[in-house]
């Protein structure tokens, strides 16, 4: 892989993937991929359009005519929908859900399969997603599988949206979040499971910074 190193971060929805791997990334030098953002992407893309995010040939349809790119602004990743930074609005629920029903939609999965294997082979990155150390890059040099429990998760999302000022209810984010789950790991193409090969790091009490280092040090152990 000519030198070029890849880390791939792989876990369930809430698990603090994207926090802890942009920060890891940021120490480690490398640049951060959230590939859950292009799934997002083009779910709220389905959304826009008025496609049933639940029907894969009209999800699928929606690909003929699409643009998504990931560019980098100091460091950090913007996406863009037909040139329009569309950041924000990927992240609320109904985006999340519309991510969830697309990525088991297979045309999708293809379509942004080169897009991820072209920034892993052009860069130093750490890239977190479903299917980065099984599907995506299954010759990453260092794999981690972060988890924790349903409920932990479910916790750490609400503090997350009511910082951010939106209106939360436990039990709905847990019942999103186990949802989710299930849809991730039973779906047929690329389920959500650790690569063979991974490390697993279950966060459900190690403090954020604690999980960033422990991040660090497995790459430094491994390709340093
Ligand atoms: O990580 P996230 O919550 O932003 O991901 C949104 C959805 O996209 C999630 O439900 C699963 C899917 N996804 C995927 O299938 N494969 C990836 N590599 C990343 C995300």
């Amino acid at each position: 892989m000519s030198g070029i190193i890849n880390v791939a971060v792989d876990g369930p929805a809430g698990a603090g993937k994207s926090t802890v791997s942009r920060q890891a990334a940021k120490q480690l030098g490398y640049i951060y991929v959230d590939t859950g953002a292009l799934y997002r992407t083009i779910g709220v893309n389905a959304l826009r359009k008025g496609v049933d995010t639940k029907d894969k040939a009209a999800v699928a349809a929606t690909l003929s005519d699409v643009s998504v790119d990931l560019v980098f602004e100091n460091g950090e990743q913007k996406v863009l929908l037909f040139g329009e930074d569309v950041s924000t609005e990927i992240r609320t629920p109904a985006a999340s859900m519309a991510a969830s029903d697309v990525s088991a939609v297979p045309e999708v999965r293809a379509y942004l399969f080169d897009l991820q294997r072209d920034i892993a082979a052009r860069s130093n990155c750490l890239m977190d997603g479903r299917d980065i150390g099984t599907v995506v890059l299954p010759d990453a040099q260092v794999k981690i599988f972060l988890t924790a429990s349903p409920e932990e998760r479910a916790n750490r999302r609400c503090k997350e949206l009511l910082a951010k000022g939106q209106q939360v209810n436990y039990e709905d984010v847990l019942a999103e979040i186990n949802e989710r789950d299930y849809n991730d790991s039973h779906r047929e193409i690329a389920p959500l499971k650790p690569a063979e090969d991974s490390v697993l790091l279950d966060t459900t009490d190690i403090p954020q910074q604690e999980v960033v280092e422990r991040i660090i040090n497995i790459v430094k152990e491994k390709v340093q």
